[in-house]
């Protein structure tokens, strides 16, 4: 189906995704706004905490018929963003994960060597890749790491994106369906083993940033993700985390998965909560934890795994040494006001966030 091709969608038989689709660019042909409700449908339906305004900008993209970019450092949730973008609109996604030897031929298609020698070069021994299946069926074409893809792979894209067709040797032209879109996603930070994206392809695309969230929507991450209980454990591991990324020796630091990892690893450890431990306990549990979770994530400017070490543990057992003054603090406000009927991690959560 066209986009917008026909107001009775639904009587035609068409299915539920396209009318969605339709629906969304009728909208926006209407100047109407995308809603708050499909941008918390997404949230809701595949777990996505906060980005409000980034899946806003992708849904204007999309129904604009836009190729979008999703840019961002590691673990800020660019896969799982993009992958709910396309998972929303219920259509066909080809997904790609970029690497080096990524070749042409993998992402457009090849002839199938016995089958050329039984019936020749034809349509039938040519067996479709990703973008020519994407292409063909007006689907979502999702390329992760985009930048790790060789050049001359990434060069195949220009013409499926603005032409909207490509040329296969022998075969001919191939003319996409008008509901086909990139989703790609690229950590412009990393450098190894990745090349720059040519000027051409990036003015096809447009670009969405994807910052690294706030610290209460993190802790929520980290909940989801490992459905840990634990607000202090939770709370101590994404401070921990964030910590790294703005220590002046560090030249790398640690993504959402830190605080992820750091939390996963305590709980198969103890089964009790961080507060139940005492001092030393709690600080043997989590700094071996965390150090598991941090080293291969972290990078320091100078320095071996030596210094690298040291920088852990000096953010490490700042971050514990302020959870414990919170702890005495608060049976201190205990001792002064018994009265006071707090929940342990509201308490713990509200004391310490108001400090930080
Ligand atoms: N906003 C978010 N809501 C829910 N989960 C998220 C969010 N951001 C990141 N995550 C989770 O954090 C981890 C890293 O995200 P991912 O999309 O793989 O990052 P990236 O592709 O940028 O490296 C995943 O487990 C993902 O589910
Ligand atoms: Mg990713």
């Amino acid at each position: 189906m066209r986009i917008g091709y026909h107001p009775e969608a639904y009587a035609w038989g068409l299915p539920a995704d396209s009318v969605k689709f339709w629906a969304l660019s009728k909208m926006l042909m209407k100047g109407i706004e995308i809603s708050s409700e499909d941008v918390a449908r997404i949230q809701q339906e595949f777990r996505i905490i906060g980005r409000t305004e980034e899946l806003r900008e992708a849904l204007y993209a999309i129904t604009a018929k836009k190729h979008i970019l999703i840019e961002g450092a590691v673990g800020v949730g660019k896969t799982v963003i993009a992958d709910a973008l396309a998972r929303y609109f219920k259509r066909k996604i080809y997904r790609i994960d970029g690497d080096e030897r990524y070749t042409e031929q993998k992402m457009v298609g090849w002839f199938d060597p016995p089958l050329v020698m039984a019936k020749g070069y034809s349509k039938e021994t040519f067996i479709e890749g990703p973008l020519t299946q994407a292409m063909l069926g007006g689907a979502f074409f999702f390329i992760n790491e985009l930048n790790r893809m060789p050049e001359g792979t990434q060069n195949v894209l220009l013409p499926a994106m603005d032409e909207r067709r490509i040329t296969i040797p022998r075969i001919g032209i191939v003319e996409s369906k008008e509901e086909f879109i990139i989703i790609a996603t690229q950590n412009p930070e990393e450098y190894i083993g990745t090349s720059r994206l040519s000027e051409a392809l990036k003015d096809r695309f447009v670009w969405i940033r994807l910052d690294y969230q706030s610290e209460e929507e993190e802790r929520d991450i980290v909940r989801k993700e490992t459905g840990s209980k634990d607000g202090a454990l939770v709370e101590i591991a994404v401070k921990i985390a964030r910590r790294t990324r703005e220590d002046p020796e560090i030249r790398k630091g640690s993504s959402i998965r830190g605080a992820v990892d750091t939390v996963a690893i305590v709980q198969r450890n103890t089964p009790k909560q961080v507060s139940e431990l005492d001092d030393s306990r709690r600080r043997e549990v989590i700094e071996r934890a965390a150090i598991m979770a941090l080293s291969s994530k972290v990078e320091v400017r100078e320095g071996s795994n030596e210094k690298l070490l040291e920088v852990l543990k000096k953010i490490i057992s700042g971050v514990l040494n302020e959870y414990q003054r919170t702890l005495s603090g608060k049976t201190e406000a205990k001792e002064l006001q018994p009265q006071a009927e707090h929940s342990e991690n509201f308490r713990s959560a509200s004391l310490w966030s108001g400090r930080l």
